[in-house]
């Protein structure tokens, strides 16, 4: 599937595999990356699909949009637009409308994962994966993320999905853990500025969820 060239040094590029695997996503999708930050995700939907396909990142922040669009230079199917989610318009209905560490940030994350859903066909999806921080560990102790709205959304996603009239279809927790030095404590190290030597390391699970439009 090419998609560990995409994710590069992505430390959540497994959670992003199983749940792109879990849609069988392929050649010509068209795809929208809400709060496309980097870009990683958007570069590894951009590699599945092909040139055939699209991929819209969309950004609120124009630096995030300048990023994406440097990074993804090489990927004429990747289209990167200041927007937000709240505001979601785009050319065309996609197949995929997918969102990582997204909700957490924003007011109303119900008002987002509406226009998410608005955003595909019928029978297209809807996929976000969101943090539960606090059950992310350093040395046994839970992790915080006090500038976060939502820093626990992951733990209502599920419920969140069915609340703006997606169907569930499919719904998990997967988390990156270590000790000492490598990817993952780089990771947390940047989040927080915290040097966590040798201790044991739980970053914040992610909860995907796989909603479909009926
Ligand atoms: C933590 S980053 C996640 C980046 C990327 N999704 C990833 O997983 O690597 C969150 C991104 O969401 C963007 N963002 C925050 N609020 C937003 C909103 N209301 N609409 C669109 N993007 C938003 C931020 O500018 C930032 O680039």
């Amino acid at each position: 599937m090419g998609l560990l060239k995409g994710l590069r040094d992505d430390v959540y590029r497994r959670p992003l595999i199983t749940a792109l695997e879990r849609l069988e996503i392929g050649a010509g999708w068209s795809c929208v990356d809400v709060g496309a930050g980097g870009g990683d995700v958007s570069i590894a939907l951009a590699e599945v699909v092909g040139r055939s396909g699209r991929i819209y990142a969309v950004d609120s922040d124009p630096a995030s949009r300048d990023e994406v669009a440097r990074a993804a230079a090489a990927y004429s199917q990747v289209f990167a637009i200041t927007q937000s989610g709240e505001d979601l318009s785009l050319p065309e209905k996609v197949d995929l409308a997918f969102c990582r560490f997204l909700l957490l940030h924003v007011a109303d994350p119900e008002r987002v994962l509406t226009k998410m859903m608005q955003a595909v066909r019928p029978s297209g999806w809807v996929v976000a994966q969101e943090p539960i921080t606090s059950a992310g560990r350093i040395d046994g102790s839970p992790l915080s993320m006090p500038e976060a709205l939502h820093a626990d959304i992951g733990a209502i996603l599920p419920a969140l999905i069915k609340k703006v009239g997606l169907e569930l279809v499919d719904a998990w927790a997967e988390a990156p853990a270590w000790a000492g030095p490598g990817p993952v404590t780089n990771y947390l190290t940047s989040l927080t500025g915290v040097d966590t030597r040798d201790d044991a390391v739980v970053l914040p699970p992610l909860i995907t969820v796989i909603g479909k439009r009926n």
